[in-house]
């Protein structure tokens, strides 16, 4: 398990890349095995996650090729029962969409991940495809491992009571072989990667504003991915420039399509100098240049539709709120209680050791502003997300923090502080 040290406090400055979207590369290695011909996807994502989903999809017997570790060819069209356990590491979304596909598949596979996937729900996805005729035989509650056996399916009408990507996308990959059309309904929008690219290789695919209907029949084609940068990575750098004085970083290359860009709405809102540039689209998805400089931030209130599209942000916004004037309400974030940690206690825990004053609530932070905060140890709890925005926190302190337990960075972010070093001069 490795630790790091860092000691601020340094401007954030610069032209920088954060590395491929981790939505966008899983999906492109799934759909691209679905497809007939070849995928070839640009600035794919070489971390943990979506390489456990090239080698659970190259157990399913589906030939991809490495011509770097960022650019990789997917030769699909039809999958093979795979002769041992699939093992999906610490991704929620690789084993919910997995999932997904292994529920039209005439053969029987288990899938697995680590102790965090083991205790994350999956009874989400297990209902709806049972409900469209897979058999799948989970441990006591629907936890991981699942065994599915799949084959003969009919497509369904689901009203999700949760706004879930993982949970439409599942479905909507186990409707590619339903016998029907399979509609899909969200109480808001959630990102819409897998509809979008869906299309893209040739299904009939048809969204209103909060569903999505799937018509099966399609022959799906291999075709290029370019995946844009990820504006998850991309938050913490966007928040570290933000409330660190002296700051103006440009981040190229950052997928925002609305459906993800629910932070730069929200700082936006608190106040912040942040503009695109540079707009254009990449394989049907917006990217731009984001253009941050640090900003005098105001205390908020966040919650309804803005939350999905922001899900995986909340640990940069509320490290963004402790440096606003007054407090910050974030409502709404219950599903952060599932994620790779209950990330309203980790939150909460991280930002409090550094000083921070933050009170959970059942489904909600509330953050007072007025920073500053002070050097720490801080234990990301095993969180990508966390030992994250503790690093970007610790950049904002006189002094030396220790970040714990880090290694789970490389789940998203390979490279993280690398980067962190080369956008703030730290450590040379
Ligand atoms: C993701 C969907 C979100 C998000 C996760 C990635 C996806 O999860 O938190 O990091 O790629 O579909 P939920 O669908 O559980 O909200």
């Amino acid at each position: 398990m490795s630790d790091w040290t860092i000691r601020g406090k340094q401007a954030f400055s610069g032209d920088i890349q954060v590395p491929g979207d981790k939505s966008i590369s899983h999906r492109a290695v799934m759909i691209g095995s679905l497809a007939a011909g070849e995928t070839h996807i640009t600035n794919f994502l070489p971390s943990e996650d979506c390489k456990r989903t090239v080698a659970v999809f190259r157990s399913l017997g589906v030939d991809i090729a490495e011509r770097s570790a960022t650019d990789i060819s997917v030769r699909g069209g039809s999958l093979s029962e795979p002769d041992d356990v699939l093992d999906m590491g610490n991704s929620g979304t690789g084993l919910r969409l997995l999932a997904g596909v292994l529920a039209g598949q005439p053969f029987l596979a288990v899938v697995t991940g680590d102790k965090s996937i083991r205790q994350r729900p999956m009874k989400r996805v297990c209902e709806p495809l049972r409900k469209m005729g897979a058999t799948i035989f989970a441990r006591s509650g629907d936890l991981a491992p699942l065994a599915v056996r799949g084959g003969y399916l009919k497509g369904i009408d689901l009203e999700s009571p949760i706004a879930s990507a993982q949970v439409k996308s599942s479905v909507l990959l186990a409707g590619l072989f339903a016998d029907g059309q399979t509609t899909v309904t969200e109480p808001s929008p959630s990102r819409d990667h897998t509809e979008r690219m869906l299309r893209a290789f040739g299904a009939d695919l048809k969204r209103e504003e909060r569903s999505v209907t799937l018509q099966p029949g399609s022959q799906l084609r291999g075709r290029t991915v370019e995946v844009p940068g990820d504006i998850s990575s991309a938050a913490f750098f966007i928040v570290g420039a933000l409330i660190t004085p002296g700051s103006a970083l440009r981040i190229h290359n950052v997928g925002v399509n609305p459906t993800r860009t629910g932070l730069l709405d929200a700082l936006s809102a608190m106040g912040a100098e942040l503009s695109l540039e540079d707009q254009r689209e990449a394989s049907g998805e917006p990217v731009a240049t984001i253009v941050v400089r640090h900003s005098e931030l105001k205390g908020t209130r966040f919650g309804g539709a803005i939350i999905p599209r922001m899900i995986d942000e909340i640990p940069a916004l509320a490290l963004a709120a402790a440096f606003a004037e007054d407090d910050t309400v974030i409502e709404d974030i219950g599903e952060l209680r599932v994620k790779e940690s209950d990330r309203i206690s980790t939150v909460t825990s991280a930002l409090r050791e550094m000083g921070a004053r933050i009170h959970p609530q059942v489904e909600g932070l509330i953050i007072e502003g007025g920073g500053p905060l002070t050097p720490a140890t801080v234990d990301s709890h095993g969180d990508h997300r966390i030992a994250m925005m503790s690093a970007i926190a610790a950049t904002t302190t006189e002094g030396e923090t220790i970040v714990r337990d880090t290694d789970c960075v490389n789940t998203s972010f390979p490279g993280f502080l690398d980067l962190l070093h080369r956008a703030t001069g730290m450590g040379s």
